[in-house]
């Protein structure tokens, strides 16, 4: 199975880090195809016979596995300070990180758009979007709006200097009469982004090409999205999305690989729901049970560690999730939280307005007043963070996750059980399958 596209089918932190993580040892490139320093990934290592914890924003999460070769893609937006902190700490703790290659046609994040995120859910009030507030979406606005500054930009400072003044001819115009705050000086951008050119240099590719050449020798290529499918500019829940394609195909466009090279497409899915940021949230609990999720799931965020809303497992989502995609697996993490509850309820359809929806909803106002239809599953209290086959699994666990699969349309190839790498049950070997 050369070509694998790992996708969250949530709003994020499913554990994608984890199940990237998971399949490292078995691939040759892992590329992040979208989104930038937005993303937080834990991976949980053990590492002589101590447990260490990494989180990784900008680089893909195969980046922990050395025999790995880490691919940034042009779908990425890159934070250049952001991604030389994050391999000096990398390396700082061991981790060789001199395989990691960028795309020359992934954009750049500066200083007007880390300032113009923050000051526009400022002015947005109560209609803010919830961002990380890393400049993400006013990266990629200049991408689409053809005014953005690429890694290629950096070795032509001609071209540079022209660039970032376009663009701050406009931008200025608008942080100083709209938002009230100072003009950004030419220099100080041009400045900032030339300071990393030097040591980026090498590390600058077509990786389109690249990844092209892998796939002919067959060597397997991972591409691990950021975000997640309801996150997804096109088919999340607009306008609380993130500003890249997080969905499968985002793949294809944020890497230059194209679907007919695609082999299989695995989703991972919490064993219950969590959202960071505003937007609408169906199966959102404010009672005790959400805050057993998010005490017992630990539910933080790994960027802001902003509290996460916590609800439980919506299968309209994961259906939805498993149609956009294309999926052919999923793994469902963090089985694990749900233990020790009398019944885990499962959110089957929707009721708008008086009506039963058994799908996604035709417009965003109906989502927003959608209420869910649970159906409740027994629970169960043994501790499962040491099954390691599905058939050790208590029986209402069991019995959970198969109703889960037959809910969303697709197998349930791995379950997570625990955060540490082997803390997971395979019930099919993922990315491998030759059944179908
Ligand atoms: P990502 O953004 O999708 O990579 O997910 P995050 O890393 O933001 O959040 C997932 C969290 O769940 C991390 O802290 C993981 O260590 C943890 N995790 C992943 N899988 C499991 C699991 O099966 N059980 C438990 N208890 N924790 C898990
Ligand atoms: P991972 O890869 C969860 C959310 C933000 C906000 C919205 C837009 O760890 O799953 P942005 O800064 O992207 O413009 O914010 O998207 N968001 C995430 N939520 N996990 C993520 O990434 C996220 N990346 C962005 O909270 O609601
Ligand atoms: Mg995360």
């Amino acid at each position: 199975m050369p070509a694998i596209v790992l996708v969250g089918a949530q709003w994020g932190d499913e554990g994608k880090g984890k199940a990237t993580d998971l399949l490292g040892s078995g691939v040759d490139y892992v590329v992040k195809f979208n989104g930038g320093n937005n993303a937080g990934h834990t991976v949980v290592i053990e590492k002589n016979g101590k447990r260490e914890k990494y989180a990784l924003h900008l680089l893909p999460s195969g980046i922990l596995s050395p025999n790995c070769v880490p691919v940034i893609g042009n779908g990425v937006v890159i934070d250049l300070g952001v991604l030389f902190e994050e391999i000096d700490g990398l390396e700082a703790r061991g981790v060789d990180t001199s395989k990691l290659i960028v795309s020359s046609n992934a954009h750049l994040i500066a200083d007007y758009h880390r300032t113009l995120d923050k000051v526009t859910e400022r002015f947005l009030g109560k209609r803010r979007i919830g961002t990380t507030g890393r400049g993400i979406g006013p990266t990629y606005a200049d991408k689409m709006n053809r005014v953005g500054i690429r890694v290629q930009d950096l070795y032509d400072e001609g071209i540079l200097r022209q660039k970032v003044e376009a663009t701050l001819d406009f931008k200025n115009q608008v942080l100083v009469k709209i938002y009230n705050r100072r003009a950004i000086e030419v220099d100080e951008v041009v400045g900032e982004l030339l300071q990393y050119a030097e040591r980026l240099r090498p590390m600058m590719r077509d990786t389109s090409l690249e990844l092209s050449r892998a796939l002919d020798r067959g060597d397997t290529v991972l591409f691990e999205a950021g975000q997640a499918t309801l996150l997804d500019v096109d088919h999340g829940t607009y306008p609380f999305v993130t500003s890249s394609n997080a969905v499968s195909a985002g793949a294809c466009t944020g890497s230059g690989v194209p679907p007919t090279r695609i082999d299989s497409v695995i989703a991972i899915l919490k064993a219950y729901t969590t959202r960071v940021g505003e937007g609408p949230f169906p199966t959102e609990l404010h009672d005790d049970s959400g805050e057993f999720l998010r005490k017992t799931g630990a539910e933080f965020g790994t960027t802001t560690g902003r509290p996460r809303r916590c609800g439980w497992l919506d299968v309209v989502i994961g259906r939805y999730a498993t149609r956009i995609n294309g999926v052919t697996d999923f793994v469902i993490t963090k089985l694990d939280v749900l233990t020790g509850l009398d019944t885990v309820p499962i959110c089957v359809a929707y009721d708008v307005d008086g009506v039963r929806h058994d799908e996604m909803p035709l417009g965003q106002s109906d989502f927003h007043h959608a209420q869910p239809i649970y159906e409740d599953m027994p629970g169960w209290w043994e501790d499962i963070s040491t099954c390691r086959r599905f058939d050790e699994l208590p029986a209402n666990a069991q019995a959970y996750v198969l109703r889960v699969e037959e809910l969303i349309g697709a197998r349930v190839s791995a379950i997570g059980v625990g955060p540490g790498r082997d803390e997971i049950i395979e019930r099919f070997p993922l990315g491998r399958n030759t059944d179908r």
